[in-house]
């Protein structure tokens, strides 16, 4: 038998890497003859994943981390027809059955048969259907055939893989934000929160034709992150009105498109920006759309948070002026990326040149050993993307 080894949450602020069980095709009593091993290549640290991390949510002890997964296949489950073994895989985050109605719809992030408590699953994830993460050396696949998206050629995407480890979430995280917020050729586009979400999505509006990018933070490095690759930024350490800010930059208090990249830990502006306020995106994006424009929130909300500000933010209840929005005939869309409907396209997008995905959010690798430290310094604010490489598989 294999030995792996893997990231898993202790208690809030602590993470450890530990031997873990060698993933079999099954979960529980549930066999996944449809379903493959990964030996994994390359596997992403997440703002998703320090949610748990940082006492959040009501993840368990013990809970293996890790939905951000690319890697080569090196068992394969009897039903398995179309992916074999050798190939190079990038696992969309979320789990999906691909037989459901919301799977045939491309609602792959609400699969109705992939997690018994709600709809929606991912790997390593609280609430999320037990699926094992994959910030380990192994990981199992489940409907193979259907999640998995294989890279044409190997070598290729070895040579590639800093970027097309970005598949697996923020890269089409950060488009869905974008394309959910209308943004098309000339937009100009707000973008709040200048972690790795932030700086895809406003990466991604580049692609999709913005003529203007302004991207909102309170950390420097993470805004001079965001200016390296052409976007204007605003510092919410500043007193002024965001409106005003904006206006400074563009001529007008008003952008076409807003996309929320921060969720709800974000903080206020100005004298508040050290203090949480969770509802505060989505109230500033609701005031600096223009009436009729549409607002992207791929930024995460939680049904459960035992560190919320007081008892309605709690479980997930908070202070949102829809009465705004309602004036201005807002659109407002939500809820996990359904990765599978961008994968491909993004991967073309990367292997033919037209966009440099990991340098706009400073990629760094890692090894599985040094994981504790990049959680660490993630949670500090630092102006990167960790991408752990457990096999030391991947060239300098
Ligand atoms: N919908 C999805 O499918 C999906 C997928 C991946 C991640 N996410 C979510 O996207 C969000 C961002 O992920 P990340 O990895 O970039 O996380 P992150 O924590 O690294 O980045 C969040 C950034 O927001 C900034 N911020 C805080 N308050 C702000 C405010 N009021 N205005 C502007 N910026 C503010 C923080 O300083 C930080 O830089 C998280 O909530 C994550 O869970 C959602
Ligand atoms: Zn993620
Ligand atoms: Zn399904």
């Amino acid at each position: 038998m294999c030995q792996n080894h893997g990231v898993a949450y202790v208690s809030p602020g602590v993470v450890e890497v530990r031997e873990i069980e060698y993933p079999k095709l099954a979960l529980g009593n549930r066999k996944c003859e449809h379903g493959v091993i990964l030996k994994i290549v390359s596997t992403n640290i997440c703002g998703s994943d320090q949610h748990m991390v940082r006492g959040r949510t009501t993840a368990p002890s013990g809970l293996v981390l890790g939905h951000e997964i690319t890697g080569f296949i090196i068992e394969a489950g009897r039903d398995v027809e179309f992916v074999k073994v050798g190939d190079l895989v990038s696992v969309p985050f979320n789990i999906a059955c691909g037989r459901c109605r919301n799977c045939k719809a491309g609602q792959t992030g609400i699969c109705l048969n992939v997690n018994p408590a709600r709809p929606g699953a991912a790997y390593g994830y609280v609430d999320m259907g037990g699926w094992v993460g994959g910030q380990a050396e192994y990981v199992m696949v489940p409907y193979a055939d259907f999640n998995l998206l294989k890279f044409p050629d190997s070598d290729q995407a070895m040579a590639k893989i800093k970027d097309l480890t970005l598949l697996s979430d923020i890269f089409p995280t950060g488009f869905h934000g974008a394309v959910t917020a209308g943004v098309g050729p000339g937009s100009i586009v707000y973008v709040a929160g200048a972690g790795p979400v932030g700086l895809a999505c406003a990466a991604s509006c580049h692609l999709l034709g913005a003529a203007v990018v302004i991207v909102g933070d309170m950390i420097d490095e993470r805004l001079a992150q965001a200016r390296s690759f052409g976007c204007e930024t605003i510092d919410l350490k500043q007193e002024a009105d965001l409106a005003d800010q904006i206006a400074a930059i563009v001529g007008v208090p008003e952008v076409d498109c807003a996309v929320d990249c921060v969720g709800f830990e974000a903080k206020g502006h100005g004298h508040d920006s050290t203090q949480e306020q969770p509802a505060t995106v989505l109230n500033s994006i609701m005031e600096i759309t223009r009436a009729g424009g549409q607002l992207g929130i791929p930024g995460l909300y939680v049904t459960g948070d035992p560190g919320g500000v007081d008892e309605a933010a709690k479980t997930g209840s908070l202070k949102i002026r829809i009465g705004l929005g309602w004036a201005k005939s807002h659109s407002i869309h939500t809820g996990q990326c359904p990765v599978m409907k961008y994968h491909r396209q993004l991967m073309n997008a990367i292997l033919y040149g037209k966009i440099k995905i990991a340098d706009a959010v400073n990629v760094e690798v890692i090894s599985l050993k040094d994981a504790v430290k990049g959680y660490h310094d993630f949670d500090k604010g630092a102006a990167k993307k960790f991408v752990i490489d457990p096999h030391g598989m991947i060239a300098n």
